[in-house]
């Protein structure tokens, strides 16, 4: 009679504990593959401007200096996760939460960022600025 109560025991708690645990536990999603977005048209960038894109999940800062070059960064500060900003006036990358610097190539000058932001390709294509996942660092 014991085992048989016993086992019920275990059942039960087999059953409430088994919904609980899958609630708990994020289900796998596979990250949908993104190689390219359109960040806009030329037009919307002006010299010394910038605008950040969704890439996937990602933010990416797409800057345009005020020489006309075209740049795309991750505008994920590798520090603490901030978002960083473009500073047209010193053409650097800046981080406000613990004033990290990086180049226009994503380079960590100054601050605690301890490595690069990851760059990104522009194409110019049809008025259109695409930024693409080709990797350059
Ligand atoms: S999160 Fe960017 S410098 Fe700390």
């Amino acid at each position: 009679m014991d085992i048989i109560l016993g086992a019920g025991f275990f059942a039960w708690i087999g059953a409430v504990l088994y919904p609980i645990g899958k609630y708990l536990v994020p289900p796998k999603v596979a990250e949908m593959s993104v190689n390219s977005v359109e960040a806009g048209g030329i037009s919307e960038f002006p010299p010394s401007s910038s605008k950040i894109v969704r890439f996937g999940r990602r933010p990416v800062i797409v800057f345009r200096q005020q020489n006309g070059d075209f740049h795309a960064l991750s505008a994920t500060c590798t520090h603490l996760d901030c978002t960083v900003q473009y500073k047209s006036d010193t053409e650097q990358i800046w981080c406000a939460c613990h004033n990290g610097l990086y180049d226009i190539e994503g380079k960590n000058i100054s601050g605690p960022p301890p490595k690069p932001l990851m760059q990104y390709q522009v194409v110019l294509q049809n008025d259109k600025v695409i930024v693409t996942r080709e990797e350059m660092t």
